[in-house]
């Protein structure tokens, strides 16, 4: 039987609603070379709408790439995982890759194995060390390749702010920049899971990607879309939910699609035949629960005075954290404490700054530490 709701992981068929604005933008940018940056909060849905989009504008003269670079700790493990996807995702015959990467892949002995992966036939290592490339030619390797099979190629690449991360990080930043906004036949489409990081490297003047393309922000789902939906699969199972209950549900996590959908899940599971208020409550105590593991991980390292500065923003403070008041209140120390623990929690992506001021943007979080703290 299919699943009634699918959550945490990237969606698609008849699991991806709404996104068409964004769907439009985003096909239009792949097909006229304009470089995206896609901005989100966690699970909103960036992977799901890079996947549909790529999936839609794919053809022989527009190659999509995907990539993920979570893994990568350093600017040659990105080297590596960046040419094998080009590599792969241009073309699928092994033997053509000879002359189509001619030049680049003599300097290689790949180990090419069959993939335990059931979506592809092989999986390669390239085995690149600054010994075999230097990072130049690298970068340029899809602009090569693009020219060669004489078609655009749009690189997706995930978990991009691991970049950040690198040994060297400015410098290997200023070199992907300055080689790829140079490319003619390539754009790229870089998004990540850490929202905050991802807007450093792309919202702050002094950083080499700065202004690189065009920024999207990710909005919610509307309401609309959910309802259709919700309403859907409780219908198929016999089960009711009504309207004014989906609203609430989604009015409870804000909006926040992954948790929208483990919401709705967890009321499907309750209900045998028709939603209460009750269940509806219980559904949020059991989403609490199941995100608590997370949370613990989160917070079991942050000092009392850390702690003390998410109380004072639980109880509804958002700035003025350096007054006496705030400060005495809640035991933050000296006024000098106070920029350090911000960006610390920043970092931890506990809290975030917004046009309001300072908030504890995931909803579930809040019902959590409301509960322990
Ligand atoms: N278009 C959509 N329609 C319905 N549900 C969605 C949609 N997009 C995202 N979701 C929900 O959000 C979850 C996470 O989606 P996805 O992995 O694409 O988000 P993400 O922003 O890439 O997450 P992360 O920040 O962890 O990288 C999905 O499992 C699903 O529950
Ligand atoms: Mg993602």
């Amino acid at each position: 039987m299919d699943k009634p709701f699918i959550f945490g992981i990237p969606v698609e068929d008849s699991y991806f609603i709404g996104r068409e604005e964004e769907i439009k933008r985003l096909s239009t940018n792949f097909k006229y070379g304009v470089n995206t940056i896609l901005l989100s909060p966690r699970r909103w849905g960036k992977t799901s709408l890079v996947n549909k989009v790529a999936g839609l504008v794919a053809s022989k003269d527009l190659i999509v790439v995907k990539t993920d670079v979570f893994s990568c700790r350093n600017e040659y493990d990105f080297y590596n995982t960046f040419s094998a996807a080009i590599l792969k995702q241009t073309e699928s015959r092994i033997e053509e890759w000879k002359d189509l990467a001619k030049g680049f892949i003599e300097k290689l002995t790949p180990k090419i194995s069959l993939s335990p992966d059931p979506n592809s036939e092989y999986s390669v290592s390239l085995g690149i060390t600054p010994k075999t490339h230097t990072p130049e030619e690298l970068l340029d390797f899809p602009e090569i390749i693009a020219k060669r099979k004489g078609c655009h190629i749009v690189v997706c690449i995930d978990e991009f702010q691991q970049v950040g991360e690198f040994p060297d990080s400015l410098n290997v930043q200023k070199r992907m920049r300055t080689i790829w906004q140079h490319q003619k036949n390539v754009s790229y489409c870089l998004y990540g899971s850490k929202m905050h990081m991802m807007t450093n490297l792309f919202q702050k003047k002094s950083y080499p990607f700065y202004k690189f393309g065009e920024v999207q922000y990710l909005k919610s789902i509307p309401l609309d879309a959910w309802t259709a939906y919700i309403s859907d699969r409780f219908e198929r199972e016999q089960k009711h939910i009504s309207e004014t209950f989906i609203k609430t549900l989604c009015e409870s996590v804000e909006y926040q699609s992954s948790y929208v959908q483990q919401l709705a899940y967890n009321v499907f599971l309750l209900t045998e035949t028709e939603v209460t208020e009750s269940i509806l409550n219980q559904a949020v105590e059991d989403l609490v629960d199941q995100n608590s593991g997370i949370f613990i991980e989160q917070v079991q390292s942050l000092t009392t005075y850390q702690l003390n500065f998410l109380r004072a923003v639980l109880a509804g403070n958002h700035s003025g954290f350096g007054e006496k008041e705030i400060r005495e209140n809640y035991d933050l120390g000296v006024p000098s404490n106070i920029a350090r623990l911000k960006k610390s929690l920043i970092d931890k992506e506990l809290i975030e700054i917004t046009k309001d001021g300072i908030i504890i943007g995931d909803p579930v979080l809040r019902f959590w530490l409301k509960k322990v703290l």
